[in-house]
């Protein structure tokens, strides 16, 4: 059977590093607070002439060199943001421009923090479809231009970046020793909408908005909605926790990830974890995280990887990649 396999990862991020006491003077709030409840020290600012489509092409452009390709072998572009340049065109396109990619297609997958894991999913099936033979699945964010930056309980939180892959059709037996995406699991649940949101947009306000958030909600919901998806990947592929390398999950608060990866039996040194470095990146994290972790060494050929998104919406999902 066709298997989705990993080519080659790559991550991209603002110049400017914005560390927790740096919001000292603008909010009341204490590099203290920022760290002990939510684990980040420092995040990454974009300034006027970084945008999603910048990060994004910088992202796609490491992850094509480190498979040793060029955008003329790519078929597809899937972008996941909430933060595109434009109401339309897609930034996909834009970013596929960038590349002087003028053949195949490219779109942008809107769901929030889970956009990468949605995405990847998407372009597993593009590519067992047999739409696409190589996919670059983008997680692009500029979080920092729909902040309330007098709003503590949110602006501490978030980051901008970008992280890509390349993912390539290989043959598989159909277990779950062969390599590329093995399972996936998403969710939605629309009933949760106001818990975190973006207080505008082109069909309401005709505005951009800013994103609004009851963090406490959002965090009393994360942990189970996070591992019921987990469980269900973990069945769909047949496999527990104890067969994990790594598990890559959204940095969003380490307490979170955490408290997940205690109830799902996963251990502490199998976990990546970044929002130290990067806030919460929104669709960028996992892509992130995952260029870290393979880009120290941990995450290695043949490797068993577990991706966890939750976000707005809410959304919420998990894909396993033998890598
Ligand atoms: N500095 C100092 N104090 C603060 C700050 C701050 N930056 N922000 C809030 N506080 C205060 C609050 O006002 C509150 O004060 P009060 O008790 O006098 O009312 C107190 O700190 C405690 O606030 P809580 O909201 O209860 O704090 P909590 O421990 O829940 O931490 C946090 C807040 C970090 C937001 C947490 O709830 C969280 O991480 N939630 C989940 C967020 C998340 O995972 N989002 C994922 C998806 S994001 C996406 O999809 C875009």
């Amino acid at each position: 059977m066709i298997r989705s396999v990993v080519r080659g990862t790559g991550a991209a991020l603002p110049r400017r590093i914005m560390k927790n006491a740096d919001f000292e003077g603008m909010v009341e709030t204490s590099d203290e607070w920022i760290a002990q409840r939510t684990g980040i020290r420092q995040r990454h600012i974009a300034a006027d002439d970084e945008t999603t489509a910048s990060l994004g092409e910088a992202a796609a452009r490491a992850a094509l060199a480190d498979a040793g390709l060029t955008p003329d072998d790519i078929d597809l572009i899937v972008l996941a943001t909430s933060t595109p340049n434009n109401t339309f065109p897609a930034t996909a396109v834009e970013i596929q421009n960038r590349l002087g990619m003028h053949h195949g297609f490219a779109f942008d997958m809107q769901a929030v923090c889970s956009g990468f894991v949605y995405a990847v999913t998407t372009a597993d099936l593009y590519i067992r479809g047999g739409l696409a033979k190589r996919v670059l699945v983008i997680g692009s964010e500029t979080f920092s231009r729909i902040l309330d930056w007098s709003d503590r309980s949110t602006c501490v939180l978030f980051g901008d970046g970008a992280g890509a892959l390349v993912l390539e059709a290989g043959e598989g037996a159909g277990t779950i020793a062969d390599r590329g995406v093995l399972a996936a699991s998403l969710r939605s649940d629309g009933v949760h909408k106001d818990k975190l949101f973006v207080d505008g947009g082109p069909s309401t306000t005709g505005t951009v908005g800013h994103l609004r958030m009851e963090g406490r909600e959002v965090f009393k919901h994360a942990v189970g909605m996070i591992t019921d998806v987990i469980e269900a990947t973990f069945s769909a592929a047949g496999i527990s926790a104890a067969d994990l390398d790594w598990f890559v999950p959204h940095q969003a608060n380490k307490r979170i990830i955490d408290a997940s990866a205690k109830k799902l039996g996963i251990a502490e040194q199998k976990v990546v974890v970044t929002v130290d470095l990067h806030g919460n990146t929104s669709a960028a994290s996992v892509p992130l995280a995952l260029s870290v972790a393979v880009a120290d060494g941990r995450i290695k050929k043949g490797d068993l990887v577990l991706l966890e998104a939750m976000g707005g919406g809410f959304t919420w999902g998990a894909v396993l990649v033998r890598w």
